[in-house]
């Protein structure tokens, strides 16, 4: 079954490759027009613009808090009815080091405030964090996909074993585009999508 979407898919495989062609060529746009650089870092609200800069040509939820309850595995995301207050608080949590921007973005995985596309709208909000706060950023190519999901998912409970993946990760080359379009490529990758390559969309 597809989630309702504005291209009118109803191929699950179909709707994942254009979801996967649009929304990367859109994740260029965002670095390329120099819009990313300019959300703050650190509050729902520019995760919400991420989100609905990816998206909105895919779904009419684009940037909108999610009105159902979701799980994954075993782990059960904020429940609605407490998702806007959890949001309010993640804003106020501190950012001012590596250690309290990853607990931070631990906080936000747990709201997993959207009905779909949360983990690849967050790592890119994570970077802008990373980059604004402390001059780094993640390499996700040197981020091994189980590694991630496997820290991902113990993070709600332990967040050690995903600053270590993170940390060992970081770069300092923050503006270099081939660093944010390979990491798209791979952030992509960890959610299965790994269709299209985002440099090769450039054109299309
Ligand atoms: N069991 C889990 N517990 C907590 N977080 C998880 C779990 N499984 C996956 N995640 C996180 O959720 C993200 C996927 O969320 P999702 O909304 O499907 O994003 P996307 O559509 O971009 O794939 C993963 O990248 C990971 O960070
Ligand atoms: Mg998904």
């Amino acid at each position: 079954m597809t989630i309702q979407n504005k291209l009118g898919i109803s191929d699950s495989f179909k709707l994942a490759q254009a979801e996967e062609r649009i929304s990367k060529q859109k994740a260029m746009e965002l670095f390329e027009s120099g819009r990313l650089d300019k959300l703050d870092a650190g509050t729902f609200e520019s995760l919400s613009e991420i989100h609905k800069f990816l998206f909105e040509d895919i779904y009419d939820f684009a940037g909108e808090i999610r009105t159902v309850n979701i799980a994954k595995g075993n782990f059960r995301f904020a429940p609605v009815m407490y998702l806007a207050e959890a949001l309010k608080n993640i804003d106020k949590m501190p950012q001012s080091g590596f250690e309290q921007i990853i607990e931070k973005y631990v906080e936000m995985n747990i709201a997993h405030p959207f009905r779909e596309g949360n983990g690849r709208s967050m790592r890119i909000w994570l970077d802008l964090m990373l980059k604004k706060e402390i001059k780094k950023v993640v390499d996700w190519s040197k981020v091994d996909k189980e590694d991630y999901l496997l820290a991902m998912e113990r993070s709600p409970i332990r967040d050690t074993e995903i600053k270590h993946v993170l940390k060992t990760a970081l770069t300092d080359d923050i503006n270099d585009r081939e660093i944010y379009m390979k990491g798209i490529d791979h952030s992509y990758y960890y959610e299965g999508y790994m269709t299209y390559r985002t440099e090769d969309l450039r054109h299309l």
